[in-house]
């Protein structure tokens, strides 16, 4: 897929902009602070419904403005498609082609696209969330179905939590006396949940492991490419407790690793009780990321740090196009200057593969076919 063109209005430092784009390699030039990263950060909502960065919608419009609009269309191996986001102060509005949807999971699909920034060193560095992040753009950006699993999921995770929280309350109430707490109701509000939570946990794991497992032969080669095979990589899933690994592999199994889900939600009650959440299961899972056998995270340099979280990215776009039949678009922000020249220019080797978006403050050398598009002030120059 490509994006042909990109509107925005009040976005961010944007009053208004329309920019067409090669089916190549595009490259936004300008100094710092200019709209660079803004711009791709638009085309990235458009991917995703939601920005890499806000926290809030409404962060996105212009101050002083009252609502913001990012229109996109993209082309795709079957038609075309247009995407137009609207962020009012408290609400937000996509259409596709003209027709109102009514939730993000409808968008997903649309456009795909991988991302990287210097910010994606913590998909190596930071906390386990950074890497189900990833696992969970990757997939829900493959399939729908997991996007509204991993919803549901985490409703009924709040739910849980809320029920092991409000009994931890009472029962301290209890202590001096002041209200029983019926333990039978809770063990049976439990239960259903651990059913619910069971039959959503046992999906998305298998889901996970079956990323992982299909991402690492893509994971090794293009590490070993990025190092000149100085450097084996190995990704690994991890889930918050051991589960055979014969469970995760396909459906065949499922009902066994609900069982086992149910078993071990009901094993660490008295703790999830004493904690007042759940501490088991998918949203405490981890992947594990190793160069030549050992951990990245503990013993690797910023450098190798840095070209693993790449080599995921990149082969998050093997992955989408071997899952999906279309090649995702491919977002580098600022990350030209952070590489050594030899990386540098194996990176822009991945840029012929697919359309590709490269912000930087000075001209990169050598990239055939590129459309250059100088920013300054959040205007387009000539
Ligand atoms: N909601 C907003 N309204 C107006 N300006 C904004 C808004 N959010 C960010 N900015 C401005 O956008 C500029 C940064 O743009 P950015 O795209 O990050 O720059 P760069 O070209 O370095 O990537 C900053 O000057 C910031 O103050
Ligand atoms: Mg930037």
């Amino acid at each position: 897929m490509k994006i042909s063109s990109l509107k925005l209005k009040n976005y961010r430092n944007y009053n208004s902009i329309e920019l067409s784009f090669s089916p190549a390699t595009n490259i936004l030039l300008g100094k710092n602070a200019q709209g660079k990263t803004n711009l791709l950060e638009a085309i990235f909502t458009c991917a995703i419904g939601k920005s890499m960065r806000a926290s809030k919608d409404s962060e996105v419009i212009k101050w002083g403005e009252e609502n913001a609009k990012i229109e996109l269309e993209v082309v795709k191996n079957f038609g075309k498609s247009k995407i137009e986001i609207y962020f009012l102060k408290n609400k937000k509005a996509i259409k596709i082609n003209g027709l109102p949807i009514k939730r993000i999971g409808e968008l997903l699909g649309e456009l795909r696209c991988v991302f990287f920034s210097p910010d994606e060193l913590k998909l190596i560095k930071e906390s386990p969330e950074d890497r189900r992040r990833f696992m969970d753009i990757d997939l829900s950006q493959i399939s729908k179905v997991y996007f509204n699993l991993l919803n549901k999921y985490e409703k009924i995770i709040r739910s849980r939590n809320k029920l092991l929280k409000d009994f931890k309350d009472k029962n301290s109430i209890k202590k001096s006396n002041l209200e029983q707490f019926n333990l039978e109701d809770f063990k049976r509000m439990i239960s259903v949940y651990n059913i619910q939570l069971a039959e959503c946990a046992s999906k998305i794991s298998i889901s996970r492991n079956n990323l992982i497992v299909s991402l690492q032969p893509y994971v090794k080669k293009t590490h070993a490419f990025l190092t000149n095979n100085k450097e084996d990589l190995e990704i690994e899933y991890q889930t918050s407790f051991p589960i055979p690994n014969e469970l995760l592999k396909g459906n065949e199994k499922i009902e066994q690793l609900k069982n086992k889900f149910i078993s071990l939600y009901e094993k660490n009650l008295e703790k999830d009780l004493a904690l007042g959440y759940t501490t088991i299961g998918p949203h405490r899972d981890d992947i594990k990321v190793s160069i030549n056998g050992v951990d990245v995270k503990s013993f690797c340099s910023q450098g190798q740090q840095r070209t693993a979280a790449l080599s995921m990215k990149l082969a998050e776009l093997e992955i989408i196009k071997q899952q999906t039949g279309e090649m995702p678009i491919l977002i580098l922000d600022d990350v030209l200057s952070e590489l050594d020249s030899q990386r540098r220019e194996k990176l822009l080797n991945f840029c012929s593969k697919t359309q590709t978006f490269i912000s930087s403050t000075d001209k990169p050398e050598r990239i055939p076919n590129s459309n250059i598009i100088k920013i300054d002030s959040a205007k387009k120059i000539n």
